[in-house]
């Protein structure tokens, strides 16, 4: 532990050519983000609801200042940004951090009146928003309300001397909301109201940058009965198309089970797996999400990684638990014969607790933390994609088994 803290501090003494790779998260390339997470050319010109990617994710969480710190430490995400009361917004903190491609936004109310605190009181720590990059807010928009999706922000403008960003929201399940942005006339850093704003901590595991490149999908969590419904609101309102994957019966295990579709926009960069409960002989680990959250909303994130051991390994160091995988799950013969060749040995995988998955184009490596605040919610996934565009439907059985364990110990089971 002492000598890997002190090692890169000694590098950057040095002024090696490694640290000046640490200023700035590396942007994956349009290439990288083919392999990465399966983007694919798409052409938007007949699409009424064209997205162009994420734009980031907003998280209310309880202590802003500290998950924003979490996040640098253990993950390696960067500061980018930064509104709260020294910026006049008296009202919350909020900290914009980036990895690669990823960009969070951690929101902590300041003023005891924040409508924030009502947000956190009923959801606990969460993710708020899902923002999406869009070429035109107003033609989306258009169209969503002609869907009958629900606006809750028209479009408008916002402008600061670095420029104009036009954006607005839609309700999408439970509390959380899509806000389309359109960044194209803007330099900021993030939006009007934020200042540039970096951090002198550099966690030492990521000095050379956090193996996080990209986000892959979002999961939502909904009620029991209505995956179909928000599956054809995303279908209908924003122009997204299923994806193959989808889990029903055929996965209901004897523990405990959900039903879930994938849909996804046209050039395949966002991903919206969407989950209900179904019937188990045990409570589902949907259910338990519902109840802790007090309704649908983000259940994980999964990051996408071209390193995942290394990502692993990195994140461990610095604290980050994830769930155990039974070594059942190695040994298990028809399990091998299925996932052939990998490009480790599986006894690595098994060191660290990853899973893997196989379908006709490719493989896939995979593995989930923890809830990463109190209550059993929102929780990360790292994969590292081999030519699979799944999301791992092979390993819910072994994934159920695991998590239910520790439902089990909470004595939620
Ligand atoms: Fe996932």
């Amino acid at each position: 532990m002492t000598i890997e803290h002190v090692h890169p501090t000694d590098q950057a003494a040095a002024g090696t050519p490694e640290t000046a790779r640490t200023a700035e998260p590396t942007l994956p390339t349009e290439g990288d983000l083919r392999t990465l997470v399966g983007l694919v050319d798409y052409d938007t010109s007949r699409d009424p609801f064209p997205v162009i990617g994420w734009d980031a994710l907003v998280w209310v969480v309880g202590n802003a200042t500290q998950t924003a710190h979490f996040l640098e430490s253990a993950y390696g995400m960067r500061r980018e940004a930064y509104s709260g009361p020294e910026t006049g917004n008296r009202d919350h903190k909020a900290f914009v951090l980036r990895s690669g491609d990823a960009r969070f936004v951690i929101i902590g109310a300041v003023d005891p009146d924040s409508p924030l605190i009502a947000h956190h009181d009923r959801h606990g720590d969460g993710i708020v928003d899902v923002a999406l990059e869009v070429p035109d807010v107003d033609r989306c928009v258009a169209w969503a309300r002609a869907q009958g999706a629900t606006v809750l922000v028209e479009p408008h403008d916002d402008t600061d001397e670095f420029g104009t960003v036009r954006s607005a929201a839609l309700a999408a399940y439970g509390d959380t909301r899509h806000t389309l942005v359109d960044r194209s006339r803007y330099e900021g850093p993030y939006l009007p109201g934020f200042v540039a704003r970096q951090s002198a901590f550099r966690a030492s595991t990521h000095a050379e940058g956090s193996p996080i490149r990209a986000i892959d999908h979002v999961v939502g969590n909904v009620e029991l009965g209505r995956m179909d419904e928000w599956v054809e609101f995303y279908r209908r309102v924003m122009g997204f198309t299923n994806m193959a994957e989808f889990v029903g019966d055929d996965i209901a295990t004897e523990y405990s089970a959900l039903m879930s579709k994938v849909v996804a926009n046209g050039n395949h960069r966002v991903k919206f797996p969407l989950n209900e409960p179904a019937a188990g002989k045990k409570r589902s680990q949907i259910d338990e999400y519902l109840e802790f959250y007090r309704g649908p909303g983000v259940q994980h994130i999964a990051l996408a990684t071209d390193d995942i051991l290394g990502c692993v390994d990195a994140l461990r160091r610095e604290g980050v638990e994830f769930l155990d995988t039974p070594d059942a799950y190695y040994d298990d013969p028809e399990l091998r014969a299925r996932i052939g060749q990998v490009r480790v040995p599986v006894e690595q995988l098994r060191r660290r607790g990853i899973l893997v998955d196989r379908d006709e184009d490719g493989y896939l490596l995979q593995i989930f933390t923890r809830p990463l605040g109190d209550r059993p919610t929102v929780f990360f996934e790292l994969i590292e994609r081999h030519g699979s565009l799944g999301f791992g439907k092979g390993n819910f059985k072994a994934l159920f088994q695991a998590i239910e364990r520790e439902q089990q110990a909470r004595g939620n089971l």
